[in-house]
């Protein structure tokens, strides 16, 4: 199950505004936690200086495959790990540094992930409904659909998906199965689009598929483990770059990055001055989530919710 070529490409998202914010040292050394096809590694690298060290991870070993020759003719380029990023307190170990000047993470699908129909993340063809970014382990969509009660995949489509009609498309799944086994993206859209009003089918379907990614990738629970990890790995003064495309992800990063540079005081009620000595650890170099310009959006229409925040270890 190849991914190349020109129709597997990935246009990375605020690659500008990722280079501008996450270098502080043009000779440093850089992470990226959801390498993809290297397309931020490829404009980091464009903007570092030749003893610059460029590492990636990506849970996906297609990504990891091709994107290591993509990158063989930067003098920066080092490795790309095949992981799940949560993991990274394991696998850090065999990357030539130890601390980072920066690390990235782009959440989410790459476009070579979503476009190859036999990945099964896309409800706009017709494929295995797999939603693996690691085809070799893991449970897949299919299976979860087939073996998860009425309740369990209600709450996945609430959840994961903000869907408001869940447990009615949680209903019609579990009929739908005990006729026949859902086992493509096109009969999983098929049964949606059956509850579904018209006008709400596109945004009903995204919402859906976007739950059952995150629950067979564990994409939350994924996020909120690497982030104080990735933390850990940063040199004093280096930053931490993270693009997200859906409110579940910018919340968990934006109340962890808050937890940085301002925790919270444990001191008990009523004591005059704080005794408990709590310090901020990091500060925010975006106060905002950094947005992609129109321009942007409308190249790539796919960067339309991206939202970056940075923040910088002290
Ligand atoms: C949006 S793409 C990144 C694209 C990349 N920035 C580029 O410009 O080519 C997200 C990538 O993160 C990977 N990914 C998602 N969750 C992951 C996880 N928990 N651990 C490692 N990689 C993950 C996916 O396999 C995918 O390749």
């Amino acid at each position: 199950m190849t991914a190349s070529g020109p129709d597997f490409a990935h246009t990375p998202v605020m690659p500008a505004e990722v280079v501008s914010h996450l270098i502080t040292d043009r000779e440093g050394a850089y992470l990226d936690l959801t390498a993809g096809r290297g397309g931020h590694l490829r404009a980091l690298a464009g903007q570092l200086g030749a003893g610059a060290r460029l590492y990636g991870i990506d849970r996906d070993p297609i990504a990891v495959a091709e994107t290591t020759q993509i990158l063989q003719s930067f003098v920066q380029f080092r490795k790309i790990i095949q992981a799940p990023f949560a993991e990274l307190d394991h696998v850090a170990g065999q990357f030539d540094d130890s601390a980072f000047n920066g690390i990235l993470l782009d959440l989410g699908v790459s476009s070579p992930q979503i476009d190859n129909a036999l990945r099964g993340f896309s409800f706009q063809s017709d494929g295995p409904l797999d939603m693996r970014f690691d085809p070799d382990s893991g449970v897949t969509a299919a299976e979860l659909i087939d073996t998860l009660d009425q309740k369990q995949l209600a709450e996945i489509i609430r959840s994961y998906g903000e869907e408001r009609e869940a447990a009615r498309m949680a209903r019609a799944i579990v009929m739908e199965r005990q006729r026949q086994k859902i086992a493509t993206t096109s009969h999983l859209a098929a049964v949606i689009r059956a509850v579904t009003p018209k006008p709400q089918q596109t945004k009903t379907l995204a919402r859906v598929f976007q739950a059952f990614r995150i629950a067979v990738n564990r994409e939350l629970e994924q996020l909120e483990k690497v982030l104080p990890l990735g933390f850990q790995l940063l040199k004093s003064g280096g930053r931490m770059a993270v693009i997200s495309y859906h409110s579940l992800e910018d919340r968990i990063v934006k109340w962890t990055f808050q937890s940085w540079f301002r925790p919270r005081c444990t001191c008990p009620p009523g004591l005059p001055v704080c005794v408990c000595g709590v310090k901020a650890i990091a500060v925010a170099v975006t106060r905002k989530p950094v947005s992609p310009g129109e321009a942007e959006i409308a190249r790539n229409p796919r960067a339309r919710s991206a939202r970056l925040r940075v923040v910088e270890k002290l």
